[in-house]
């Protein structure tokens, strides 16, 4: 049995640095797109998340990227390291420095492949070459900015020796932090470890560097082969909310702190980050991007504090620690308590939205309390996570090209589903039209493109409840495609089909307002 003293009463001893790449890594994922105002949003919340580096984008790879990049430098680049992506290409280093200048605390990542199977195929360059082009892309990075990061990419297949050369030529060449990326989600536990202690004890400069992890999960150990880095020596590890990403995904940040924080004991370090926003960040990035978490997923999924054995309960009531590693309100998890009803007054209401952590200055709090008003008429008692999503619902509206005023729908056996609806423009205009569909929700959608001009494709679309009950409040997702483009929304209500019609004009709304 473990003797271990109680992660609580451990004084960590060192503290990780978390290197967030949702918006770089996370975002390069299909249908993970964000437009620029998404990924101020999600900056926002990873800046009061606590996250010390925030991979911003890769600027060159669009103006668009470059514009966010910048964006995010300029508005968060005192509260955080803003990082920009670059290959080891001149052109590619130029466009990092002008997208991260503003921030008062950047970073250049060059990268370059060091694995003899994307030195072969990939790059058609010898080794001398590689060391010969890292070290001058290190230098050049190093010319405008001080805090350098080098990834030898697939640096998991590379052979050891080689790797401890090219490290230790670019720490030479100042690079601060070294990464050693599983590009492809080939380690396992110990060989990572491995990978990361011959870096440690082999590359007589290292103490100059951080060294860094960047696990993919392909094998579905990219948060068992960080925590191993983390052992091994690493100190700053790469992540990203929910652990979206490429494939299988990145490491996922909330395990990874979860997993610190609560075995303090063990690993003797720890992080910055306020755990108790990790699921509203969560629910955030998942809105976004319209990547739904897993019920069962560790720390911010549905069911994560779920005990349903009967034997599991009776021990909870008892002592909570018998079955619970972590408390639920560390990592802001809101659950299914019933706690108001349609009586519940304003008093009550602002006393739940403290408690459940959220503050609201007094016009987001009566916007609030109104849906809430309106939401008890439709259902009888409202629940924790109901609450949560008014707020985040509140909190996610962006400003409207087009608003729907009222529809109305027909559907069932034997007719052929119809919709109508009026909708306002923002210089007034107001246009009605119908169409019919395959369904009431599908007739919404076709009336609707037809009303606001664009035709477009439903990549994805996704309805969950978000709480219990005949009456629960339905949230829906979509994607939609516009050429090669892609947008998501985001809608809430009792029903289904007026939720789904939020989501799908929120879509709309955001291809419109987007640049071609
Ligand atoms: O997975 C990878 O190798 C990367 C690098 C660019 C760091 O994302
Ligand atoms: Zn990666």
């Amino acid at each position: 049995m473990s003797t271990a003293t109680p992660a609580s009463v451990v004084p960590a001893t060192e503290t990780i640095t978390i290197f967030d790449t949702t918006l770089r890594d996370g975002e390069q994922s299909p249908g993970c797109s964000m437009n620029i105002d998404e990924k101020l949003e999600v900056a926002q919340a990873l800046v009061d998340l606590g996250v010390d580096v925030i991979e911003a984008g890769f600027p060159i790879a669009s103006p668009g990227d470059f514009e966010a990049v910048r964006a995010i430098a300029r508005k968060f680049g005192s509260r955080a390291t803003i990082c920009g992506l670059a290959r080891s290409r001149v052109e590619d280093i130029e466009r990092a420095r002008d997208a991260i200048m503003e921030a008062e605390r950047k970073r250049i990542h060059v990268f370059l492949a060091t694995s003899a199977i994307h030195r072969q195929y990939k790059l058609k360059m010898a080794k001398e070459e590689i060391v010969k082009t890292a070290v001058e892309m290190v230098s050049f990075a190093k010319s405008f900015v001080n805090d350098i990061e080098f990834s030898p990419e697939d640096a998991a297949r590379t052979e050891l020796d080689f790797l401890c050369e090219v490290v230790e030529k670019v720490i030479d060449a100042g690079a601060t932090t070294v990464n050693s990326p599983d590009t492809v989600g080939y380690a396992t536990p110990q060989h990572y470890f491995h990978v990361i202690r011959t870096l440690k004890e082999k590359v007589p400069n290292i103490s100059k560097a951080v060294i860094s992890t960047h696990c993919h999960n392909d094998l579905g150990l990219a948060v068992a082969n960080s925590l191993s880095a983390i052992e091994a020596g690493a100190r700053q590890v790469e992540c990203t909310i929910n652990g979206l990403g490429e494939r299988a995904g990145n490491a996922a940040l909330e395990e990874i702190v979860m997993a610190l924080r609560t075995r303090k004991d063990y690993y003797g370090v720890d992080s910055r980050i306020v755990t108790q926003k990790l699921c509203a960040t969560s629910r955030l990035v998942s809105n976004i991007t319209g990547m739904k978490v897993q019920r069962n997923k560790a720390i911010v999924g549905q069911n994560a504090f779920a005990h349903e054995a009967g034997i599991h309960q009776h021990g909870m009531l008892q002592e909570r620690s018998t079955y619970e590693i972590m408390r639920p309100e560390d990592v802001g998890y809101v659950g299914t308590n019933l706690v108001l009803g349609k009586h519940s007054g304003r008093h009550a209401f602002r006393d739940r939205i403290t408690s459940l952590g959220y503050t609201l200055d007094d016009e987001a709090f009566q916007k609030v309390f109104t849906d809430f008003i309106e939401l008890a008429d439709k259902k009888k008692d409202i629940y924790d996570s109901d609450i949560q999503a008014l707020i985040e619902n509140r909190q996610q509206q962006l400003s409207e090209i087009w608003k729907l005023n009222r529809f109305h729908t027909t559907a069932g056996t034997g007719t052929i589903p119809t919709a109508t609806l009026e909708m306002q423009h923002e210089d007034g205009r107001v246009v009605t039209d119908a169409a019919t569909g395959d369904g009431p929700i599908n007739a919404v959608f076709w009336a609707m493109e037809r009303v606001v001009g664009l035709a477009v494709k439903l990549e994805d679309f996704k309805v969950s409840s978000v709480s219990q009950g005949k009456d629960a409040l339905g949230e829906v997702n979509v994607s939609i495609r516009d050429g090669n483009r892609i947008f998501h929304g985001h809608g809430l209500s009792t029903d289904i089909i007026e939720a789904s019609a939020k989501a799908y004009l929120q879509a709309l709304n955001k291809a419109l307002a987007t640049p071609r």
